[in-house]
């Protein structure tokens, strides 16, 4: 009987205390706090490393996932890029595991509880956390130990870059993050693929003057160090360079100028001011166009594609130019020739006259040796057309050559 009653007593009073309004459920909140109370009083030491999958003694394996928001700038003068990306890293820590059924993950925004890996990016110039309105940065621990830890980063790697197919370059650059201070027997790392693969994703609305992000590959490798060996987490970026500014402000203007200053072929030598003017100017426009485009070009000790394009172009209406001093001299052997004899006898200046009509009718009259004179200044005059006419193909003929040979070399195999 008594017993009977103090069972249902304590029944009651069970009762009661469930309904009591004053008593609150667990929130997550008070869970976490709860959670971190008994983080400090187990002991936990965020400077201890955890164990390793196969127990004490084998390396903590750290999985790791990159998803890049930005591609702010490729520096070809520095030799650096800058990005934004989410950094996470992933492992089991057997000491932050909980018991709870009702919640499934702890959450927290500070890292300074656990312990985390030291991981670096090795190629990093600069870097900095976002911290903006809070640090942009979180853990989350499940119920068996796992923790993620996702970090919100800008950095600025080094690539050494190669500028030997400028414009038409393609720059793969490398980075790699490593452990800084566990070996391969700590601290495994490797790339996460349980929930994304490939594990770096790459925002695909990037957009990246003068480049395009082509490519992202990532691997693991396992480096060996004076203090031991070291795995290595590496990941490779194929900025292919847009041509297209580069076609309309260097390519376009140079094809047209190349291709205006064979016009000087056609114009008979004895147009002088014509000539010269027209070769001077496209060398003028040539010189200054190279110029402005010297401002977007990174500076290199050796002949880049555009350098290339530039010094064979000029050499082209430069070579026009030297063509029509030659045809210029050979022609005016003529007109001297031509006054002197107008001044002797008026014999030769028949000779003359048939010389420029082409007539080959010569005059009984004429002695041998204004035959021989005439000749001569025949052969001149149609010396220079003839050099003229040779031009006006061999030089396009030239140029696609060059053109052919220049765009197969820098514009294939990236
Ligand atoms: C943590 O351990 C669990 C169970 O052994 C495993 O499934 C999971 O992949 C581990 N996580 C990491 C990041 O290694």
């Amino acid at each position: 009987m008594e017993i009977s009653l103090i069972g249902f007593l304590v029944v009651a009073l069970f009762n009661l205390a469930e309904s009591d309004p004053n008593v609150l459920p667990m929130t997550e909140n008070s869970l976490t706090q709860e959670y971190l109370m008994n983080l400090k009083n187990s002991g936990y030491n965020r400077d201890i490393m955890p164990d390793g999958i196969h127990g004490y003694g084998s390396p903590v394996e750290v999985l790791c996932t990159m998803h890049v928001l930005d591609v702010t700038k490729v520096d070809d003068l520095n030799m650096d890029y800058r990005g934004t990306l989410y950094f996470r890293q992933s492992w089991n820590d057997s000491r932050l595991s909980f018991l709870e059924q009702d919640i499934h993950s702890i959450v927290l925004n500070d890292p300074k509880y656990i312990w985390t890996p030291d991981l670096f990016f090795v190629q990093e110039r600069e870097g900095i956390h976002h911290s903006l309105i809070v640090p942009n940065a979180f853990i989350r621990i499940n119920p068996e130990g796992e923790v993620l830890y996702s970090v919100r980063i800008s950095v600025t790697l080094s690539c050494p870059m190669d500028f030997k197919k400028f414009p038409h370059d393609t720059q793969k650059c490398v980075f790699t993050v490593e452990s800084y201070g566990r070996t391969r027997d700590k601290l495994e790392l490797s790339w996460d693929r349980r929930k994304v693969n490939p594990p770096i994703t790459v925002n695909e609305y990037i957009n990246l003057l003068p480049f395009e992000v082509k490519d992202v590959k990532e691997s693991v490798i396992h480096s060996k160090f004076t203090f031991g060996e070291y795995t290595v987490l590496e990941v490779s970026i194929m900025f292919e360079r847009k041509t297209g500014f580069f076609l309309t402000r260097l390519y376009i203007p140079f094809l047209l100028l190349v291709a205006i200053s064979w016009v000087s072929f056609w114009i008979p030598a004895k147009m002088i001011a014509l000539r010269l003017s027209l070769l001077l100017v496209i060398l003028y426009i040539m010189t200054n166009i190279a110029s402005g485009i010297s401002d977007y070009q990174p500076p290199a000790s050796y002949a880049k594609g555009s350098d290339v394009w530039i010094a064979v172009c000029e050499t082209m209406v430069f070579a026009a130019f030297l063509e029509f001093i030659a045809v210029h001299i050979i022609a005016r052997n003529k007109e001297k020739l031509e006054k002197r004899m107008l001044t002797n006898d008026p014999e030769t200046q028949r000779v003359l006259d048939l010389d420029d009509k082409m007539n080959p009718v010569m005059s009984e009259a004429t002695t041998s040796a204004v035959n021989m004179v005439a000749s001569r200044l025949k052969c001149d005059y149609l010396l220079s057309k003839r050099i003229d006419k040779a031009c006006a193909t061999f030089f396009p003929i030239l140029f696609v050559v060059f053109n052919l040979v220049y765009w197969l070399v820098y514009c294939t195999g990236h």
